[in-house]
């Protein structure tokens, strides 16, 4: 099965060096006001929370900053990104490297208040048991936090990897072509059916980026 890595024309270097240097833009103030009007009301103040493909572990980073007592969970297929986390100053997340594609994951059924997913749910060929086994874990008034892709003219989807991404140049044209179908996959209909059909009620979903919606669902 091709990776996200391999699909994405980049070595794994290449994407921790990405997730990190755009961390700040995309997990801004339009995120935390978002996070703070329609997720953080649902959290206890000692929240459980997985972040299912966590990458460098800087969302974790952040929710640790803001939830001090948190149980903080990472789970990522790629060394690199796991060894990045590990080492990230004064933060206090178990991070693991884990397919969760592959395996279930080690929490007991109805134990985790917040599971997060960000840009990693439209890679997978069979979505569904993964969305089965995070309805597994949620803790009964527990939230999925799914951010990820929705589709895009070929145009805009372009014109946003030139202007907004940066990318430019003949490989950069064929990244974006390779990309393409990889990220404009599902509409935001798509995902609430996806939602729904895992049996995942919709509480909240809206559009922070041009690229992206996030859905708030339990
Ligand atoms: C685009 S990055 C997003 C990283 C992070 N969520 C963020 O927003 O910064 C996608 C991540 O999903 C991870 N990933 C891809 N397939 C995975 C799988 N089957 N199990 C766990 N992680 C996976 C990749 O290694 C990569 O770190």
């Amino acid at each position: 099965m091709p990776t996200h890595q391999s699909l994405a024309g980049s070595t794994d270097e290449e994407l921790l060096r990405r997730m990190v240097d755009t961390h700040a833009d995309r997990y801004g103030d339009t995120f935390w006001a978002f996070f703070t009007a329609r997720v953080a009301p649902s959290l206890p103040t000692r929240p459980v929370i997985v972040d299912l493909g966590c990458g460098p572990g800087l969302l974790l980073r952040d929710l640790g900053l803001r939830y001090p007592s948190a149980s903080l969970h990472g789970y990522d297929i790629t060394p690199a990104m796991i060894a990045y986390g590990r080492q990230l100053a004064g933060a206090k997340l178990t991070l693991e490297l884990h397919d969760v594609t592959a395996k279930p994951l080690r929490h007991p059924a109805g134990s985790v208040d917040l599971v997060s997913m960000s840009s990693v749910l439209h890679v997978f060929d069979e979505p569904l048991p993964v969305l089965a086994e995070i309805r597994r874990v949620l803790a009964p008034r527990g939230i999925f936090l799914l951010h990820d892709w929705v589709r895009q003219p070929l145009e805009t989807y372009m014109a946003y990897r030139r202007d907004v991404i940066g990318e430019t140049g003949p490989d950069a044209m064929r990244r974006g072509f390779r990309l393409f179908p990889v990220h404009n996959k599902y509409t935001p209909d798509d995902w609430r059916w996806l939602l729904a059909e895992a049996g995942l009620a919709l509480r909240d979903h809206t559009q922070l980026r041009a690229s992206h919606q996030i859905f708030v669902a339990g």
